[in-house]
């Protein structure tokens, strides 16, 4: 399919009594323009490179939030059985949220949330239940986030979970990390028709 870069979107947010703030619009259909302009910004090309083949053969979703024509964030949902033995075992089949990140200029203004929303969405609309995520056991923030948007420990205990990160070449190397394990359950969430996935991802 050709790539249509998402229109941006301006909407007014009032939920901190702001003026009016310009929101990211979302993009599925990431081609390999858009992953030498992510990987510019954000991370190793190697990594999203990787993460877009998997896309292309139905394996995941790598969800980019583009402002003013430029990636400033992006989420990749992993479908596959997950890498750690314990998840596969105590979640199967639920799908992760991986690889949340926006770009340090960007954040503190929704983009996170509406990544983590925007992907919900798209669960829910497929007839998922639940979806989960590992959060490093040190980065309070992200899962204070997590928390606040309806995320919960999943009860079994910390996992150490692999990361892929940029090594000294660029290319992605497995880091083990000391992680939180959140779940949510999706199935109180019900299909709105003017917020659906493919209102919000273009
Ligand atoms: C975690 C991360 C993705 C969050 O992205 P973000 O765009 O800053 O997230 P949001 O703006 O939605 O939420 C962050 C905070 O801003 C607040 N906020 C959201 N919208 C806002 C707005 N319009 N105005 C002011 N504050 C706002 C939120 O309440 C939230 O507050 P909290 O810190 O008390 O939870 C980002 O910090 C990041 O990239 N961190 C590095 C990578 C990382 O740790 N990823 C998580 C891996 S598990």
């Amino acid at each position: 399919m050709r790539h249509q870069r998402a229109p941006i979107d301006h909407q007014t947010d009032t939920r901190y009594g702001s003026a009016t703030q310009a929101f990211p619009r979302f993009s599925r259909q990431a081609c390999y323009a858009d992953i030498a302009a992510l990987s510019r910004v954000l991370d190793s090309e190697a990594y999203f490179t990787e993460r877009f083949e998997r896309q292309k053969n139905d394996r995941g979703m790598l969800l980019i939030a583009w402002l003013d024509g430029m990636p400033v964030g992006d989420v990749y949902l992993w479908l596959d059985p997950a890498e750690e033995e314990d998840i596969r075992k105590h979640l199967p089949g639920v799908a992760l949220l991986t690889h949340l990140e926006v770009l340090p200029e960007f954040r503190n203004r929704g983009i996170g949330t509406k990544l983590v929303e925007a992907v919900e969405q798209y669960l829910v609309e497929k007839g998922r239940e639940q979806v989960a995520l590992a959060v490093r056991e040190d980065n309070v923030k992200a899962a204070d986030l997590y928390r606040r948007l309806g995320y919960q420990d999943w009860g079994h205990g910390m996992l150490i979970c692999i990361a892929k990160v940029p090594g000294p070449d660029g290319c992605p190397i497995d880091e083990p990390e000391l992680c939180h394990i959140m779940v949510k359950q999706l199935h109180s969430m019900s299909p709105s028709s003017d917020n659906t996935f493919s209102n919000l991802a273009s």
